[in-house]
């Protein structure tokens, strides 16, 4: 039985907003050193220390955001040390993550260096776990006051004259955590306390971010709202991926069991539900729908690869993990009107990447493709799409087996669909209603693989990769795609 789409081009359902499509650094592994940060003593092809190679494949996926420097790394993050001569900074333990020295050697300069390079917009992460109000505060007037005052001078005697625009600025990551194991009330009023010293400098007007809540907790969506909701511009949400258990084993990237794909999938589309529940809890408060729910960290989580460091947080990526992105990304467009932004975790060489080094060697990960696909999204007009999915039904429990999104954008249409069924090829019949005439000029990108761990490696990069998708027929006002196992695409017309 094929299943049926109904896609309404001329009812529109607002922006989706390029930000969903954002990225997450941290000081973690070898996402920074390595990962983007060489040095400028590097032998390595490099552009004031920052890798070319990643950059250039960055580039491509039109990165709206970058978020740094942590995660649980940034409310242990001194930001004073990593700014003025890199031979006298600062060298400290990365507590967190394997107990590694930091050498500060990328701070704020190098961070926002790299931003102009990938073209993007910055999202720093300031401490409010270990740090102090005058800490953050000041942070902000070093990066974006342009007149005379302690920090603009010290920015100045640290090579960068003019200040910098800064827009997104979170105020804490994860304080029920990491951040400070915090209650929801201690956290709510040291909020409303450091948020109140990030300051506007001259026309810079930042959009301050809440630390929010770790998965379903409810409770602390509800707090936050409830005392600090008209101070904030947004609220974040965390929630990962693991097909196990986060402490007892969450399961191999490479060797997973055969059951676990159907568990990737459904604990993907939990994020659906928890978006809702927290989007409740949110339209109470803010019935206009002006803070934007920032999910600023999800993707895969999954044991580190053996023989890695396991502070490192380092895994390989497969047809799996592109899967995953592709439902995110359809679950965040759905909610466009709450979700202002997303952050996936992390860009490189850390939990679900989009690209992994080794020494000189790069590769792109089935992750990155999707995010290139996709990218056709950002800042279109999301259309209205109806889906009569059949279940992919595993062990006595099923999911839609197929979840598709569309948006319009400079005369074109773009249809995104995933296939999560790991067994079974489908049949998809898509009715583009409204823009019959245009049904001839189709064109298709999809990205699948033969085995549920099929993945890219440094011997063999282009393993999984995009190929053009042409098993589709056009009958009258009707799109027939037929789509194999483990699929995810797109369509332009
Ligand atoms: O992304 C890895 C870590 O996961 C982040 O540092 C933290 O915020 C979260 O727990």
């Amino acid at each position: 039985m094929s299943q049926k789409v109904i896609i309404n081009s001329d009812i529109h359902k607002g922006t989706i907003n390029k930000n969903i499509y954002g990225h997450f650094a941290e000081h973690l592994g070898r996402c920074i050193y390595e990962g983007f940060w060489v040095g400028e003593d590097s032998e390595m092809d490099h552009t004031n220390g920052i890798r070319n190679d990643v950059v250039a494949a960055l580039k491509n996926l039109n990165i709206p955001v970058l978020r740094w420097p942590g995660g649980c790394f940034a409310d242990e993050y001194h930001w004073k040390d990593g700014v003025g001569p890199r031979a006298d900074r600062k060298r400290m333990v990365n507590t967190h993550w394997g107990g590694v020295v930091e050498n500060n050697h990328f701070g704020t300069h190098e961070f926002m260096m790299l931003c102009e390079m990938l073209e993007t917009e910055p999202y720093i992460c300031g401490n409010v776990g270990s740090g102090t109000v005058q800490e953050m505060s000041e942070w902000v007037e070093y990066m974006t006051f342009d007149g005379e005052s302690p920090m603009a001078n010290w920015r100045k005697e640290n090579g960068r004259d003019k200040a910098w625009p800064l827009t997104y600025f979170g105020v804490g990551n994860e304080n029920w955590g990491c951040g400070g194991n915090m209650r929801p009330e201690f956290y709510a009023d040291l909020y409303r306390q450091f948020q109140t010293y990030v300051r506007n400098y001259g026309d810079n007007k930042i959009f301050k971010i809440a630390g929010g809540a770790n998965v379903d907790d409810y409770n602390w969506t509800e707090v936050l709202m409830r005392e600090a909701g008209w101070l904030m511009d947004g609220l974040s949400l965390h929630y990962y991926t693991i097909p196990g258990d986060f402490f007892k084993g969450k399961g191999s990237a490479l060797d997973s069991r055969e059951s676990e794909w159907y568990i990737t999938m459904k604990k993907a589309l939990h994020m659906d539900e928890l978006i809702t529940k927290h989007s409740l809890i949110m339209d109470k408060y803010d019935p206009d729908k002006r803070v934007g729910m920032i999910v600023d960290e999800w993707g895969t989580w999954f044991d580190v690869e053996p023989g890695t460091n396991p502070g490192f947080l380092y895994q390989q990526n497969t047809i799996r993990d592109a899967l995953v992105a592709g439902l995110h990304f359809h679950i965040f467009q759905k909610h466009n009107e709450r979700v202002q932004m997303a952050n996936i975790a992390q860009t490189v060489n850390v939990l679900q990447a989009m690209i992994l080094t080794e020494g000189e060697k790069m590769i792109l990960t089935p992750t990155y493709h999707v995010f290139e696909m996709f990218k056709v999204h950002q800042d279109a007009t999301k259309l209205d799409v109806d889906v009569a999915s059949n279940p992919y039904e595993w062990q006595g429990e099923n999911i839609p087996a197929v979840s598709v999104q569309a948006s319009t954008k400079e005369d074109h249409i773009h249809i995104s669909f995933c296939h999560v069924d790991h067994q079974n090829p489908t049949t998809v019949q898509i009715d583009v209603r409204g823009y019959e005439e245009k049904l001839d000029q189709i064109t298709g990108r999809i990205l699948t693989a033969g085995e549920t761990n099929a993945h890219n490696t440094f011997e063999n990069p282009d393993q999984v990769k995009p190929v053009a998708y042409e098993d589709f027929t056009v009958n009258g006002t009707q799109i027939e795609l037929r789509l194999p196992p483990m699929a995810v695409g797109v369509l332009t017309i």
